[in-house]
């Protein structure tokens, strides 16, 4: 049992996660060194790219943390079996997508690579070792990784003794305000059944996490507790949608229902943003997880609550995406249509299950040719993105091209629409656009972030969510 403070981590993953997690550790704790491994080398030299403007992952703040440590106490390397064996705590925080085939496809989760990084730590770890499931996993895969960690414990032939105590440790920061989240937590949920190994890990986190911030329960209640976060928030979103839809068709106005529920404590303001439905890599792939879980306990009613917030939200963009066409005199066939934001939140780079996807893709099916703008999205990954499914060209799909502000996407378009609420897109110069696009113009404003008056005033037509 290990009884000595911390004093090397090694985190599997250099990932959205494991990158700045480990960063703001490595910051917080400079008497503890920090290496974060990746089977992938590429991720890896960008992590270790001396212009930190060039880091795999954007993140306000993210650059700064990483220039004070990198070196110092953080290291980012490929060679994950030294970093396991020289240390104390092993975060895995490798991807965990849904499953694409066999079974529970389209629902459970991939588990590969945590059970891969599990039997690697299994093979290359020494002595005593902390394993924490810092990826979001389904209820009882302490089990698994447990079992995995067991068959390699006790004697070796070096004469000494491997043994490991499992903690879940899931991770609630969101990406665009991941550095700030990691920095101030609203909780720290520790999950465990070896109270020497949950307080070493729990000493970590008190370096800079209050200590009534610092939550220990049993490790089925952590894991169970990251998926059914996720699931609350990701409810609002859709019960938020579900009402802007209902508004557009009865002149209430979203924002203001919003702000009006938002003001009962017990309901609270925040994630009533009605939008293009949530994106992001995590809120679906958690909440199908959740209802895989709970059909495979029998509890079919429960999965059926569940899976309508993933319906309801694929909805909202099919329906954002026909709605397009339809104010466009029915068909957007070969109309130039501008696109800005293409990340599934402002201030990230990200794009897994962005809602511009779907939206896009739902355009392109329909004939359109889009002009593409998004401060931050790479046009290589808008290509992987929108890339047609295998077997599917039979029709006339539209195209798209990148663009380098939203002026120029505007150019010749008959409309804009606002999928990503990127703070620079308050302050378009609405009549500049007006002048160049074709008429009648229209403003689609999926986010209702934008200075409406104005683009009314330079002419356009304007719809905005929840309020039509
Ligand atoms: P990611 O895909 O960005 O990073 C995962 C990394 O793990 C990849 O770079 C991959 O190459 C690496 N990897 C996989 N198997 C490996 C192995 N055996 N050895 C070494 N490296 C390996 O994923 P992410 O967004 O960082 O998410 C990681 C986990 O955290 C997921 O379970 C996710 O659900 C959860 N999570 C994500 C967020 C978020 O905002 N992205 C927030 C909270 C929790
Ligand atoms: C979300 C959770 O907020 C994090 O707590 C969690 O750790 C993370 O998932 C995860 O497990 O991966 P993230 O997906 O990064 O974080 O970003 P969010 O801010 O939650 O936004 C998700 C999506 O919901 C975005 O597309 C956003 O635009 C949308 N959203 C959010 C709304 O449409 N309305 C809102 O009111 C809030």
């Amino acid at each position: 049992m290990t009884t000595h403070p911390i004093q090397t981590i090694c985190c599997i993953g250099a990932g959205y996660v494991g990158g700045p997690t480990m960063a703001v550790i490595a910051d917080r704790c400079p008497q503890i060194q920090v290496t974060v491994v990746d089977l992938n080398a590429s991720r890896i030299e960008a992590w270790n790219d001396p212009d930190l403007g060039r880091l795999p992952v954007y993140e306000p703040g993210l650059d700064a943390v990483v220039g004070r440590c990198r070196g110092r106490n953080l290291h980012f390397s490929t060679d994950v079996q030294s970093a396991i064996a020289q240390a104390d705590i092993v975060f895995l925080s490798v991807n965990t997508p849904t499953k694409t085939r066999g079974v529970g496809a389209g629902q459970a989760s991939d588990l590969r690579w945590i059970e891969a990084s599990a039997r690697q730590v299994a093979a290359c770890a020494k002595g005593h070792t902390i394993v924490v499931e810092k990826s979001t996993l389904p209820v009882r895969t302490a089990e698994t990784v447990k079992a995995i960690l067991a068959a390699a414990q006790g004697a070796t032939p070096d004469g000494e003794t491997k043994s490991f105590e499992v903690l879940s440790n899931p991770e609630f920061l969101a990406e665009g305000t991941a550095i700030a989240d990691l920095e101030q937590p609203d909780r720290v949920l520790i999950g465990g059944e070896d109270p020497a190994a949950i307080e070493a890990l729990a000493g970590i986190y008190g370096h800079w996490v209050p200590s009534e911030r610092i939550l220990r329960t049993n490790l089925w209640s952590s894991e169970l507790s990251k998926l059914t976060a996720n699931a609350f928030l990701a409810q609002r979103i859709s019960s938020i949608n579900s009402i802007a839809a209902l508004c557009e068709a009865t002149e209430a106005n979203v924002q203001e229902v919003a702000r009006a529920i938002g003001s009962d404590s017990r309901i609270g303001s925040k994630f009533l943003q009605a939008g293009p439905g949530f994106g992001g890599s995590c809120f679906q792939k958690d909440i199908l997880n959740l209802v895989y879980l709970c059909r495979h306990y029998g509890l079919d009613e429960v999965a059926a609550y569940w899976e309508a917030v993933v319906q309801l939200n694929a909805w909202q963009q099919h329906r954002i995406a026909r709605l397009v066409v339809n104010k466009l005199f029915g068909t957007v066939t070969a109309k130039r249509l501008a696109i800005l934001g293409f990340a599934f939140k402002a201030d990230t780079n990200d794009t897994r299950e962005a809602p511009a996807i779907r939206i896009c893709s739902d355009l392109l099916d329909e004939g359109a040719e889009l002009a593409i703008y998004d401060p931050k999205v790479s046009e290589g990954q808008i290509a992987a993105d929108l890339e047609q499914p295998a077997g599917d060209g039979g029709h006339d799909r539209g195209g798209w091209q990148l663009s380098s502000s939203a002026l120029e996407a505007a150019r010749g378009a008959d409309a804009v629409l606002v999928l990503t609420e990127w703070s620079e897109f308050a302050a378009i110069p609405w009549v500049e656009l007006a002048a160049v696009m074709r008429k009648p113009a229209w403003v689609f404003d999926a986010r209702a972030r934008l200075d409406h008056g104005v683009a009314r005033a330079a002419g356009f037509h304007v719809w905005v969510v929840g309020q039509g």
